[in-house]
C-alpha cells in the first residue's frame, strides 16, 4: 500500500491490517503508552473545502505518533491560484514526507499521486471517503465483534459516503442496501462491482433498505459543494430520513452511523442521533486511531 487514495484500491486483509493497528493505537493511546512511529516526519494537510473532523484528528494524530502537521488551505497556497496539481506534487515531494488532500474532483488527488514522490491520503473529494469508512468499519466491529452476516443500510444521497460505504461493506462481506430518490444513486461503475462481489440492492423505498438492518447509516442531503442545490435537495430528500419509525423496522439492536455535521430534523432526526450518540461519536474518536494506522502503515520506515 503506497497511498490512501480510495477504499476500492485496499484488500480485505489491508483494511483488517489497518483496522488491527488501530485497534492498537488506540489501546496504546488509552493507556499511555507512546508510540512515536513517524519522529521527524512531516504531513501537508491541504484543504480545499471545510472540515473539523478530519483536520483535528490528522493533526493530533502526527502528535501523538511524535510527527509534525502542517495545515495548508487552498486559500493560501498557490494550488488556489491555478498552479498546477502536477507542479505542486513535485514540489512538496521536496519538503514532505506525506500529503493528505480534502478537495472536489477525485482525479485532482490521483495526480497528486502520479506526480509526486510521497505517499497521498485522501481525506475527502466529492467520490469518495476513505478515511471516513476506515473509521466506521472499525467502529462497527468494536460494537458488533465481526462484520459476518451483518446488513449495512444507507439513506440518502449517492455521494462519497455512500460510494465508500458500498465499498467498504462489500469488501468486508457484509450485505448493502442503499436507499435513494431516482437521480441520485451511487457512482455506477461501483454499483455494477458491488453487485457483482456482494448482497447489494438499491431501492426508492427506506422501509426495504432498512429492513432487518444491522447498522443504519445516512449523510447531509446536500454536501459541500453543492450548496446551489441545497433547497432543491430538500424537497427531494424529504423523505429519506432516520427516524423512530425506520428504526422499527431494522434489528432490534440495529446500531446508527452517521460521518458527521448532521443536520436534525433533515437526514436523521434528533431523538435516533441521541439515541445512537454513543456508536456517532466513538464513530468521530475512531477517525483519529483510523487515520493514524494509515499514517503508520505508509510513512513508517
Ligand atoms: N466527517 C468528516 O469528515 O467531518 P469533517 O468535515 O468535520 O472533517
Ligand atoms: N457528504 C458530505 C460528507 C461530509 C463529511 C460532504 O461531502 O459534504
Amino acid at each position: 500500500m503506497k497511498h490512501l487514495l480510495k477504499l476500492s484500491d485496499l484488500s480485505a486483509q489491508e483494511i483488517t491490517e489497518i483496522l488491527d493497528l488501530a485497534d492498537q493505537l488506540k489501546y496504546e493511546k488509552k493507556n499511555g503508552i507512546p508510540h512515536k512511529h513517524l519522529e521527524g516526519k512531516t504531513l501537508g494537510m491541504i484543504f480545499e473545502k471545510s472540515s473539523t473532523r478530519t483536520r483535528v484528528s490528522f493533526e493530533v494524530g502526527m502528535a501523538d505518533l511524535g510527527g509534525y502537521p502542517l495545515f495548508l488551505s487552498s486559500n493560501d497556497l498557490q494550488i488556489g491560484r491555478g498552479e498546477p496539481v502536477e507542479d505542486t506534487a513535485r514540489v512538496l515531494s521536496r519538503y514532505l514526507d506525506g500529503i493528505m488532500i480534502r478537495t472536489f474532483q477525485q482525479k485532482e488527488v490521483e495526480d497528486l499521486a502520479k506526480y509526486g514522490s510521497i505517499p497521498i491520503i485522501n481525506g475527502l473529494t466529492d467520490y469518495c471517503h476513505p478515511c471516513q469508512v476506515l473509521a466506521d468499519l472499525m467502529t462497527i466491529r468494536e460494537y458488533k465483534r465481526s462484520f459476518h452476516g451483518l446488513k449495512m443500510c444507507f439513506i440518502g444521497d449517492g455521494n462519497n459516503m455512500s460510494n465508500s460505504l458500498m465499498v467498504g461493506a462489500i469488501k468486508m462481506g457484509m450485505e448493502f442496501a442503499i436507499a435513494c430518490p431516482k437521480g441520485y444513486e451511487p457512482d455506477a461503475d461501483l454499483m455494477k462491482w458491488a453487485s457483482e462481489n456482494g448482497k447489494f440492492t438499491c431501492t426508492e423505498s427506506c422501509a426495504d433498505a432498512a429492513k432487518d438492518a444491522d447498522i443504519l447509516v445516512t449523510d447531509v442531503w446536500a454536501s459541500m459543494g453543492q450548496e446551489a442545490e441545497a433547497k432543491e435537495r430538500q424537497k427531494v430528500f424529504a423523505s429519506y430520513q432516520i427516524n423512530a419509525d425506520l428504526m422499527a423496522v431494522a434489528k432490534s439492536d440495529a446500531m446508527v452511523l452517521h460521518c458527521l455535521p448532521a443536520h436534525r430534523g433533515e437526514e436523521i432526526t434528533a431523538e435516533v442521533l441521541e439515541a445512537h450518540a454513543a456508536e456517532i461519536f466513538d464513530e468521530a474518536e475512531n477517525r483519529l486511531h483510523a487515520q493514524k494506522a494509515v499514517l503508520v502503515k505508509l510513512m513508517k520506515d
